[in-house]
């Protein structure tokens, strides 16, 4: 197969398979609206087979990060629309992350509120909040209860972000957030039905997903999930439990016909990630992970070799607009501006120059 190529992800029609991965940019201020600039953004980067968006908050306890967008508020809903309408302009796709940072947070960034998690454990490290470095706290346990109440502002939101006209939702499964602190032994020592095996670790997931499928239709849901990613303290080291926990949560997923699952993995070639992929059984976004920025050959690699059905760019993409057009033409790229990715403004965000302006 050939990465230029378009391919079905469930109901998505891609143009073709280089996918712009989620990717937090912390531009949408304090209401967590997002505005021109990011309108801008998106739109410049819709000959991309879809667009991923960055995480947006579900509720307002659940924003990881000051800057980040939300899909909550009705002004929320309006900036989301029109980013939407930007890139159909364009003819391009946009599917909204919808990401509960669980523990990753605190109450100087979420509005006072409690932070929240599986287990009353903290994360090494600090969070950026307005006011400087601070530790992150330790989480409140969330109560059963809490938990099914998760499940509906999951849902609100994927409404939320149809309603403004996104074409589809990602749940965000990965890179140790809420979901991914409920799936990871290291991150969730409940003893209810949300915790204590491999099952009841990937139940929260299954729940979402499946109650977010059914709200918004199944061919336009996906999940992406990072698993064995050291990362926010959800490293999962027991090879055998993560295939369990997993292989669980694919199992129960299958049936639902979800549009695709994303896996952020080292190898995405290897025998796990294509163990995850035969259990889910349906189309797979391949992403190596933080370690090495993706290339052109590793992309054009791995749809080659049919590892996967598209592959998520992200580093490559936040520097190249036209990213499809160069690696097409096999044109040279501009280099990322790693100190830009969080700061604010156009520079290192809208200003990357697209092939007929660059030299
Ligand atoms: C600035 C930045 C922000 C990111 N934000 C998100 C995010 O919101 N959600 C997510 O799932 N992954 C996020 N990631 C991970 C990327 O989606 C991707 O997996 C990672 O950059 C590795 O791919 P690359 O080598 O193509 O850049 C982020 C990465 C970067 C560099």
């Amino acid at each position: 197969m050939d990465l230029f190529s378009p391919v079905a992800l469930g109901e998505l029609q891609l143009a073709n398979r280089v996918v712009m991965a989620p990717l937090t940019r912390l531009r949408c201020g304090g209401e967590g609206v997002p505005g021109d600039l990011v309108v801008e953004h998106y739109r410049q980067r819709a000959g991309l087979g879809m667009i991923i968006t960055e995480g947006a908050w579900p509720s307002p306890q659940s924003r990881g990060y000051v800057g980040q967008p939300g899909i909550v508020t009705d002004e929320q809903v309006a900036g989301w629309r029109r980013v939407a309408d930007a890139v159909h302009e364009r003819g391009g796709l946009v599917v909204m992350q919808l990401m509960h940072a669980g523990r990753v947070t605190h109450p100087e960034i979420n509005g006072g509120r409690r932070v929240e998690a599986p287990s009353p454990i903290a994360i090494e490290g600090v969070a950026r909040t307005p006011g400087g470095k601070l530790p992150y706290p330790v989480p409140a346990e969330l109560t059963t209860d809490d938990v099914r109440g998760i499940v509906q502002d999951v849902v609100l939101a994927a409404r939320r972000a149809i309603e403004a006209g996104l074409d589809g939702v990602e749940l965000h499964g990965a890179n140790g957030y809420l979901l991914h602190e409920f799936l990871s032994p290291a991150a969730n020592e409940r003893t209810d039905e949300y915790g204590g095996t491999p099952a009841n670790r990937a139940r929260l997931v299954v729940e979402v997903v499946t109650a977010v499928a059914e709200a918004v239709g199944a061919g336009r849901v996906g999940l992406r999930i990072s698993p064995e990613h050291n990362i926010q303290g959800a490293f999962e080291t027991d090879g055998a439990d993560l295939l369990l926990t997993y292989g669980s949560l694919l199992d129960q997923l299958r049936p639902l016909g979800l549009a695709y699952l994303s896996v952020l993995h080292q190898e995405p070639g290897g025998e796990l990630v294509q163990e995850l992929r035969r259990r889910f059984g349906g189309p797979l976004i391949a992403n190596s992970g933080f370690g090495t920025v993706t290339t052109r050959e590793e992309a054009v690699q791995l749809i080659d070799a049919a590892h996967a059905e598209a592959v998520a760019v992200g580093r490559a993409v936040i520097a190249n607009p036209d990213l499809v057009e160069r690696w097409a033409g096999e044109h040279p790229e501009n280099e990322p501006q790693p100190h830009l990715f969080y700061s604010n403004g156009a520079e290192g965000y809208t200003d990357y120059p697209v092939l007929e302006q660059a030299g």
